[in-house]
């Protein structure tokens, strides 16, 4: 039997594909949604210490290949997410809060918050939000990253992983990984959105969203090479226990393969999840495993990681 089983932080998935954070994941009904899914585990929308509307509508659209975002944080607020783990566990599959807080003091509060609670089985600390207008994404500033993990590491208690914005350059991944091996981090995301990118309606020769004169974050097709690059590097940069987590330009079982080719451990789905609903993670359940008793493989450990060079 082909089995799509996986550990990450620890924690047993009974299927290694879930939601990003960000779609679909900010209200108890949508939580309920992910919970009652075929997905692996349920992730929070990145919380705040407040409940915040977040930007101007529209500040998400959808084109052939793929989406635009610059949703600006709406989220119910940090206790809300953790209030919510009691009914999470009902589901029997892991609930991870995604956190990102507005600096660090926000960020340690949060953490420790979520400490005491044995319904949260881990935290996703965001380093990568590009939506904030005047903020610059954490992740970008490689020693206000040591310094935030610093922080959060003398509250935190639950496995801790980072969400990591897309890297382009190789002494960027290099340098990334250096901050990341001196923690005893449990994994990290590839990739958030590519930042900062600019859709346009060319008959209304106008933007499609309001926010920030219409810049937002990419997610979708064209995402996956950057994707697949970040899961492959820092899947090779990291110290060897920390799960690499791919996300980006997934929309069906061979994407997923390709990631957990390049390393990862699990998927999410992010811009395929809020086009298509939960009914997303059992159709690429579905297609990785015909995918996979093709090839012979019976469970992904017999591929992850295991992309080859050319001779
Ligand atoms: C938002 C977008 C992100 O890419 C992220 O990591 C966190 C929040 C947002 O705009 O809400």
């Amino acid at each position: 039997m082909t089995s799509l089983k996986t550990t990450i932080a620890g924690l047993e998935l009974e299927t290694c594909i879930y939601n990003a954070s960000g779609p679909l994941c900010t209200t108890a009904e949508e939580l309920d949604d992910l919970g009652q899914s075929m997905a692996g585990a349920i992730l929070s929308k990145s919380a705040t210490l407040e409940y915040r509307a977040g930007n101007e509508k529209p500040r998400y659209y959808e084109t052939g290949w793929g989406s635009i975002n610059s949703m600006g944080l709406p989220n119910e607020g940090y206790k809300f997410y953790a209030d919510y783990a009691k009914q999470a566990a009902q589901y029997g599959k892991p609930y991870i809060v995604s956190v990102s807080g507005m600096g660090f003091e926000d960020n340690a509060t949060i953490i420790k918050h979520l400490a005491g609670n044995e319904n949260i089985k881990a935290i996703e600390l965001n380093l990568s939000c590009p939506n904030l207008p005047g903020k610059p994404q954490t992740g970008y500033d490689f020693e206000q990253s040591r310094a935030l993990l610093n922080r959060v590491f003398e509250v935190a208690q639950q496995p801790l992983g980072v969400k990591l914005p897309p890297y382009f350059d190789m002494p960027h991944f290099e340098m990334m990984a250096e901050v990341l091996n001196d923690f005893p981090i449990s994994f990290a995301t590839c990739i958030n959105s590519i930042g900062n990118g600019l859709v346009i309606d060319t008959d209304q020769e106008c933007v499609v969203i309001k926010p920030k004169k219409g810049f937002g974050g990419i997610g979708g097709d064209f995402i996956k090479p950057t994707a697949l690059a970040n899961v492959r590097k820092f899947y090779t940069l990291l110290k060897k226990d920390v799960d690499i987590i791919g996300v980006g330009g997934i929309k069906n079982g061979m994407d997923a393969f390709e990631h957990i080719l390049c390393g990862a451990s699990a998927v999410q789905i992010g811009t395929q999840l809020m086009r298509e609903g939960t009914g997303c993670f059992a159709r690429i359940a579905g297609e990785l495993q015909e995918i996979m008793n093709k090839k012979g493989y019976s469970s992904i450990n017999d591929f992850k990681g295991k992309l080859k060079d050319m001779e």
